[in-house]
């Protein structure tokens, strides 16, 4: 997803940072059982829609990848892509693709890291663990960029020399509106949180308007995967649990919403969770990691949610889930929310009911 194929006799090519039709030349980086993976060099016949990269890292950088085509077209790609994966579920009416307003400066927190014997800061390359410099990356929020600059003009200052390599979180914290920093911790910005607040937004007040009327002050909402409550914290029922595997210190403080501190993947963690809430519910949001909720019926058939309201941000497992109970349940409605833009990431959000 997000790159160009090309073929050579039975062998695929991925070239990533290409279009549809572009004719050039590109270095082989690595070959994997008939795959091949390259770096495009130079382009010969561009598409006419390839734009010059607002960012000048763009070429080397490994976070984005749609930054040589217009907003308007990467939001095509990631449709068509979204659209073939969404293939094996059956889901009314059409895909409702929810656009950011900007597709730079939204980030609230980035990860850079570093090696000191290498003098490096930046993002890292999945692929081949290299730390590739970007003291103008665009995608965090302005303040964020801000800070990133000064950490390149004063390298290393403040660094912790005893640790030769590991990484430094840089984020805004959402209740002074203040960048921080925080060296090699895992969640320095206290628990799980959404990076894009702009669309996390447009997210709630979407499964706000799905559930809003099918709800009142007693109906039974579990939030599972739940962080710290965000998805269900604007719900009117006084009775919504929240579900997540925290670390304690990470536990809110709140009147409206329950917080249950439980593995969801653990063996009988769907009847422990059914005995805690007291059976059936009404609503069941879904906001699983990137690996899914591969054990998802067994909490639908004890919990029996009238409606489902399923996010991820990998279509993939999701698609895989949604199929274990598509007998029960009815897929109404799929929208891409664009939480990545540049990226090829976005989230996937279907509202599903009992059938
Ligand atoms: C994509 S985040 C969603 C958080 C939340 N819904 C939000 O909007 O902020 C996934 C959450 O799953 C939680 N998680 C990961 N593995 C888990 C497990 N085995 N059991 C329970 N929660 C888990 C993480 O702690 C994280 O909060």
């Amino acid at each position: 997803m997000g790159q160009g194929v090309s073929k050579i006799g039975d062998k695929i090519i991925f070239i990533p940072k290409t279009l549809p039709g572009e004719e050039g030349l590109c270095e082989v980086l690595q070959s994997k059982k008939g795959v091949e993976f390259a770096k495009l060099s130079s382009i010969e016949l561009p598409s006419p829609d390839r734009v010059r990269a607002e960012c000048p890292h763009f070429e080397d950088c490994p976070s984005c990848h749609y930054l040589h085509t217009s907003y308007a077209n990467e939001l095509l790609h990631k449709k068509n892509a979204i659209q073939k994966e969404l293939r094996p579920i059956t889901i009314q009416g059409e895909i409702e693709v929810i656009p950011a307003d900007t597709r730079f400066d939204y980030r609230n927190r980035i990860q850079l890291h570093y090696d000191l014997n290498e003098e490096k800061i930046g993002y890292i390359d999945v692929k081949n663990k290299r730390i590739n410099e970007v003291p103008h990356c665009l995608l965090p929020q302005k303040i964020i960029q801000e800070k990133v600059k000064s950490l390149y003009q004063n390298k290393f200052k403040g660094f912790p020399q005893k640790r030769e390599t590991g990484h430094i979180e840089i984020y805004v914290n959402s209740k002074t509106n203040r960048v921080e920093t925080a060296f090699n911790k895992a969640y320095a910005h206290a628990g799980f949180t959404q990076v894009n607040f702009e669309m996390n937004e447009k997210a709630l007040s979407l499964i706000h308007s799905y559930v809003a009327p099918k709800i009142n002050k007693t109906s039974l909402v579990i939030d599972l995967f739940g962080g710290k409550g965000n998805l269900s914290r604007a719900f009117s029922t006084s009775n919504t649990y929240v579900v997540d595997k925290y670390h304690p210190k990470y536990i809110p403080k709140n009147d409206i919403q329950k917080f249950i501190n439980l593995d969801i993947f653990k063996k009988k963690s769907h009847k422990n969770l059914a005995k805690q809430v007291g059976g059936e519910c009404d609503v069941l949001l879904i906001d699983p990691p990137r690996s899914g909720f591969k054990n998802i019926k067994l909490f639908t058939d004890v919990l029996k949610p009238k409606v489902i309201v399923y996010m991820s941000c990998k279509t993939s497992t999701m698609v895989r889930d949604l199929l274990s109970i598509d007998n029960e349940y009815h897929f109404h409605k799929a929208h891409l929310l664009d939480f990545f833009p540049a990226t090829y990431h976005y989230e996937s959000l279907i509202f599903a009911n009992f059938k």
